[in-house]
């Protein structure tokens, strides 16, 4: 036997030497879901953990993810029902506790780095990401209401503007609003290739964002398709997003890889609330190890060609890292 792999693995030290990808803090995002108050930290029955944060107490999250290295945050607002309207008004205006969150974090921690989410479902009435006209949902009427909500995120002081409804044309739309707005330093990150996934579930517990009426299946893509990846990609990709997400993530890692082997840019995955919580309740059974299947978990998206991984356990697998755990 001229070739013996095991040569590779025979101490810690030589298996250091032989690893071929490094999955580091800065790679991560962490998601916030954020209410309006003070004070607040309600749990989410759903997802073990993840709390509804107020502004002051995010402020705290914030700074225990940056004190591991996790600099990257992804932004939901968890909206009273009072304040949702059939065109989301509440959205873009000034009164959003959502942007005053924006404008403090960066005030606070100028340095870290803010997603947003642009979609109409948690200020819709609907509970759905565009505009329901006669029970559909119309592209083109959500596109201005999305471009406002982007506006309204860039004067705030956000990063990146995250676009997760699914609407055609949304990304070159908010591109040019934003570029004529004067925000052309405003990148965006497109939800590229998300799926109709029941994956899902968990979020939308955390915001009551649910639709109040069928599903998302006429924007969201298909679980069976993979070629049609690359049409959502290529046409975000033509009206200049900066980030292309795919949307679960492990089980959609043939997605991942497609994307990486196609497209220069900066591949997102995002590991969603349902894929966080089944190893949230297995762990917490005493099934499984939380640590390492977290860890192996995030290697896998990272070796299938994300760039960048966002997950709910992102502040854990940075505190796993300083700790030796992982
Ligand atoms: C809504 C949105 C969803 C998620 C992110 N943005 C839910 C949905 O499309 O119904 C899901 C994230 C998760 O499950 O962690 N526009």
């Amino acid at each position: 036997m001229l070739q013996r792999p095991r040569r590779n693995r025979k101490n810690a030290a030589i298996r250091g030497l032989a690893e071929e990808i490094h999955l580091l803090p800065k790679h991560l995002v962490q998601p916030l879901f954020l209410v309006d108050g003070k004070n607040k930290k309600n749990a989410i029955k759903s997802l073990p953990d993840i709390f509804q944060l107020s502004i002051d107490n995010a402020l705290k999250e914030i700074e225990a993810c940056m004190n591991v290295g996790v600099n990257s945050f992804i932004l939901f607002p968890a909206v009273e029902d009072a304040l949702k309207n059939k065109t989301a008004t509440y959205s873009y205006s000034q009164k959003n506790f959502y942007l005053k969150a924006i404008k403090e974090f960066k005030k606070k921690f100028p340095e870290c780095c803010l997603i947003s989410d642009v979609a109409m479902d948690p200020y819709s009435s609907d509970g759905h990401d565009g505009y329901v006209e006669n029970g559909k949902i119309h592209n083109d009427k959500t596109l201005p209401i999305l471009a406002k909500m982007s506006v309204a995120q860039a004067e705030a002081g956000i990063d990146i503007i995250g676009p997760s409804d699914m609407m055609d044309g949304r990304v070159g739309y908010i591109r040019e609003t934003l570029d004529g707005k004067g925000f052309s330093e405003t990148s965006i990150m497109s939800y590229t290739a998300k799926y109709a996934s029941a994956f899902y579930g968990p979020f939308r517990d955390a915001l009551e964002s649910a639709p109040k009426s069928g599903d998302k299946k006429t924007y969201q893509m298909n679980p069976a398709n993979k070629r049609e990846a690359l049409v959502e990609a290529e046409l975000d990709y033509a009206e200049g997003a900066d980030f292309l997400m795919v949307k679960p993530a492990t089980v959609y890692l043939d997605i991942i890889h497609e994307l990486r082997q196609n497209f220069p840019i900066p591949i997102a995955a995002y590991h969603v609330s349902g894929e966080y919580a089944m190893l949230q309740a297995a762990a917490k059974n005493g099934w499984i190890d939380y640590a390492k299947c977290l860890e192996e978990t995030l290697l896998s998206i990272h070796r299938a060609g994300a760039d960048v991984v966002i997950s709910y356990g992102s502040k854990d697998y940075a505190n796993n890292i300083k700790k030796g755990k992982v």
